[in-house]
């Protein structure tokens, strides 16, 4: 399962990206309003500071309600990376995002589904020539359902019926969200970097390091 940081501040992608752990970025319009800089900006920000990763989703913000209108926003997006092919345009999960997935699909241009609750509407997207399809698992869990389950299913929907869409599990909360859809079958996990500094830790890990330090000095000392 690859990696990708769901954040649009610079200074965390920045520390994700030098660990060299990170395969894609992911943003939506709450992320980029709490930075308090224009959408547009931010993101030519992004993608010059990530290049060598395979994904940023930027996605066309919440005016943009028709088909047409989100085209119109994904075509500007991908001038703004002069049309390079990491960047993703992000569409949510309504027919007319659907509708702009299948255009911009058909024109080569990467997407990815934002706001699955279903496998239904996994499938949806899928079918609409889906790049990557985005379930939310900690807002299911916030509702007390089981976002890991929706994942689990996905994973074998796509398995069974061979659909190429990637599985980016999102709304990702804590550790055991990672690992449970790691081994659900999920392509990529969208984290935020308060969760991969969690995973990279252990207590026995601190305390191995301790015992190391006072056992070289010791030594050193002799
Ligand atoms: C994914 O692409 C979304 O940006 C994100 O994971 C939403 O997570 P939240 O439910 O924590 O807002």
């Amino acid at each position: 399962m690859k990696l990708f940081i769901d954040s649009a501040n610079v200074v965390d992608i920045k520390k994700a990206y030098k660990v060299g752990v990170l395969s894609g970025v992911t943003t939506n319009p709450s992320l980029v309003a709490k930075e308090g800089v224009k959408f547009e900006d931010r993101i030519e920000e992004i993608l010059k500071l990530v290049p060598k990763v395979e994904s940023v989703s930027a996605e066309v913000t919440p005016d943009a309600v028709t088909a047409e209108e989100m085209i119109a926003q994904a075509e500007e997006l991908i001038k703004i990376n002069n049309y390079d092919k990491n960047i993703t345009i992000k569409l949510p999960m309504t027919l007319d995002g659907l509708e702009a997935c299948r255009y911009l699909a058909d024109k080569g241009i990467k997407t990815n589904v934002t706001l699955i609750f279903t496998v239904n509407q996994a499938l949806l997207a899928a079918r609409a020539g889906a790049t990557y399809v985005s379930p939310f698992l900690g807002r299911l869990d916030d509702i007390s359902e089981d976002g890991v389950q929706l994942v689990v299913k996905i994973a074998e929907l796509f398995r069974i019926h061979n659909l190429d869409a990637q599985i980016i599990a999102a709304s990702v909360r804590h550790p055991d969200h990672v690992t449970r859809v790691a081994m659900a079958g999920a392509h990529i996990a969208t984290v935020p970097f308060s969760v991969i500094e969690q995973i990279s830790k252990h207590p026995l890990t601190d305390q191995g390091l301790e015992k190391f330090a006072a056992d070289w000095k010791k030594a050193v000392k002799g």
